[in-house]
């Protein structure tokens, strides 16, 4: 591998731009060597914003450049199942946004074309990478908050993404509640056997006309014994609301005390503080840790993770908590398992 890995990203839409200013400037491992996005204005003020010369509507173009070591993919979620195939059969190391698909046939497909190719693929669940809930998950490891017995994870956006979004997104567990999946097992260190969940429109009647909730609890059961409540909602009024709580025999830990302005205002009326809006404020350091573990992971040929085992296991989970909802029973998430030797 070269002193630096080049990377191609594709699709630099709210997400994808972000991605671009990390690769082009917080990473001296990286090169950002070129950007994709079918929709040409974005591509062409991404690669400006980034002081690029080479951008293109055509992913694939980018993906048959022998010069490219990686392709960092943010496009929308339809694409990425195709555009893993083609990046693996290309022999290229993959960063993919979540979720690799909507569908567990599409995440399947995408899965044995990597392990075909042997490249390797890194999921953007960038709460591991967080330095709140990484320090967590290395006290857990350790054993200082003892067993752990339960884990209580709230995630609400501040308010309802457009119409056309929600429309096309996979609905609440496929969308949202798949990042909650994903941190829940890595924290409990076991897999989830079981799930029941329950769902309302509460804040838009548009999500009901769209079969859609707005609002959820899933609970969970895992192998390790211990239990587990995922609460999603679409509004939030004070901002971005990210919080877990993880109790142990022990001890307990707390992650999310999220403040915009690290300022405390103390008067005879209480105590006041700002609060974290946007999830790309909240999670900026960690969006740029995991692409600066992935260039590193391509450099020096680890694997770090997550994996695209796990956006599967996060997807099944999704799978489970929507039949769970839709019959009003708790459901055993083995159902969704992969057909032994199907891979
Ligand atoms: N990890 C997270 O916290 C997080 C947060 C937001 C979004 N996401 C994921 O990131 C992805 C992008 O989300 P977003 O909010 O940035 O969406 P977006 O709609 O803002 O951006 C998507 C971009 O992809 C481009 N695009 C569509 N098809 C393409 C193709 N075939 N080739 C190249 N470009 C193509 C579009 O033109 C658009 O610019 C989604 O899969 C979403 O689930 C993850």
């Amino acid at each position: 591998m070269p002193d630096r890995v080049r990377v191609a990203l594709i699709g630099a839409g709210r997400l994808g731009r972000r991605h671009a200013e990390v690769l082009a400037s917080q990473i001296p491992q990286a090169e950002l060597a070129a950007i994709a996005d079918a929709h040409e204005p974005t591509a062409r003020a991404a690669a400006e914003a980034t002081r690029l010369d080479r951008w293109t509507t055509d992913p694939e173009e980018l993906i048959a450049d022998p010069s490219i070591d990686a392709v960092a993919i943010a496009s929308s979620t339809d694409t990425h199942a195709p555009l893993i195939i083609a990046a693996a059969e290309a022999g290229k190391a993959i960063f993919c946004e979540k979720p690799i698909a909507l569908d567990l046939e599409g995440t399947d497909a995408a899965l044995d074309a990597v392990a075909e190719a042997g490249v390797y693929l890194q999921i953007g669940f960038q709460r591991r990478y967080d330095k709140g809930y990484r320090a967590a998950k290395e006290r857990i490891d350790a054993g200082e908050i003892g067993r752990v017995e339960t884990i209580r994870d709230a995630m609400r956006d501040p308010a309802p993404a457009s119409r056309e979004f929600l429309a096309t997104s996979g609905g609440m567990f496929r969308d949202m509640t798949i990042h909650n999946f994903d941190a829940a097992r890595w924290l409990a260190g076991s897999e989830v056997e079981e799930v029941y969940a329950i769902g309302a429109a509460l804040v838009d009647p548009m999500f009901a006309e769209l079969g859609d909730v707005d609002t959820s609890i899933v609970t969970l059961r895992f192998a390790s014994g211990a239990l587990g409540v995922i609460d999603n909602g679409r509004r939030s009024t004070f901002g971005y609301d990210v919080r877990t709580e993880i109790f142990g025999s022990d001890g307990a830990l707390f992650v999310g005390q999220q403040r915009d302005t690290p300022l405390l205002q103390l008067n005879r009326e209480g105590v006041r503080h700002d609060h974290v809006y946007w999830f790309l404020d909240l999670f900026a350091e960690a969006y740029a840790e995991e692409l600066r573990v992935f260039v590193a992971a391509v450099a020096d040929g680890t694997r770090p993770g997550p994996s695209g085992e796990d956006a599967r296991a996060a997807l099944a989970l999704a799978y489970a908590a929507e039949a769970s909802r839709r019959d009003n029973r708790p459901v055993a998430v083995s159902q969704f398992d992969r057909a032994p030797g199907s891979a």
